[in-house]
């Protein structure tokens, strides 16, 4: 596959995967999303001297602004649930892959851009990073595991509020809660990023994939969230109201929701 919104670049072993749509704030459109998809599906798991994978985003401002807004605001409730299902399985990829992905997240990680980087292993963020699920304001919800693995690493007080508001905070706020490994100036993020996944380099390949897979393990639950959140992101994506909350996006206005 020909990436158009992915750069990849090989060095000493540590793939840096950069998803390259800066205009947009990196925003994850489909062929964005395709493209993850068979790179964490098929293109890296055949690099099998790679050591790991550091995911971030182009420019300074953005690690990935979320889910390409502009793309879906004309879904109905089933394109919206196979949306959010091939956005989950992408993540899934990710999060099961057998070596470190490091993301460094150099700007705002919000929606699919939040969700990204906790599908990640580990997370080093610039001193600008700035985290949210903001969706409630465009009237649905997350769709890319947003609702479950927030409360996964910041449990459900925190996670709640944060869902239900769509507030926005910054790194170090993020690095107390428990969302993040490291927040460091733009200047040292990538070298420490790169001293991790060598330094995992150096143990045991089978150990470093057994870890991973005894890890997400831990998080399989008998009731399926990422089932319902699917069925419920399809649901808000059939409503008048995400007509509504799209359209004051693109417009730069306030939404005027009438729940319907
Ligand atoms: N989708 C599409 N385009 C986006 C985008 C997104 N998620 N985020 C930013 N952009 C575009 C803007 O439309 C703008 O394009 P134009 O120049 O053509 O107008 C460009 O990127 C720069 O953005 P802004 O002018 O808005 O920059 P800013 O500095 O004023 O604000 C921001 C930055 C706070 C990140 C703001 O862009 C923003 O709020 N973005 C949307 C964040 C969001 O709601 N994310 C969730 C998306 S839904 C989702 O992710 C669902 C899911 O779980 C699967």
């Amino acid at each position: 596959m020909t990436y158009e919104n992915l750069l990849v670049e090989e060095q000493d072993g540590i793939i840096t995967l950069t998803i390259n749509r800066p205009k947009a704030l990196n925003a994850l459109n489909t062929q964005t999303i395709l493209e993850l998809q068979h790179f964490f599906g098929e293109d890296a798991p055949q690099r099998e001297h790679v050591k790991g994978v550091i995911l971030t985003g182009a420019g300074d401002k953005a690690f990935v602004a979320g889910a390409d807004i502009k793309e879906f605001l004309s879904l109905d409730t089933q394109q919206g649930q196979a949306m959010a299902q091939r956005g989950q399985d992408t993540f899934f990829l990710i999060e099961r892959f057998h070596k470190p992905v490091v993301a460094l997240v150099n700007g705002f990680a919000l929606g699919g851009g939040c969700e990204l980087a906790m599908a990640c292993h580990l997370r080093i963020a610039t001193e600008n990073a700035r985290f949210g699920q903001p969706e409630v304001s465009l009237g649905i919800i997350p769709g890319y595991g947003g609702t479950q693995r927030l409360i996964q690493y910041l449990g459900k007080t925190k996670a709640t509020e944060l869902l239900l508001t769509g507030d926005m905070i910054k790194a170090d706020e993020a690095l107390q809660l428990g969302l993040l490994n490291y927040v460091l100036p733009a200047a040292e993020a990538l070298d420490k990023a790169k001293e991790i996944i060598k330094k995992t380099a150096t143990k045991g390949p089978i150990a470093i994939a057994k870890v991973i897979e005894s890890i997400n393990a831990y998080f399989q639950y008998d009731e399926d969230g990422f089932a319902r959140e699917v069925a419920e992101f399809g649901h808000t994506t059939g409503t008048e109201d995400f007509k509504e909350g799209a359209a004051a996006f693109i417009e730069k206005r306030q939404p005027d929701f009438k729940g319907e």
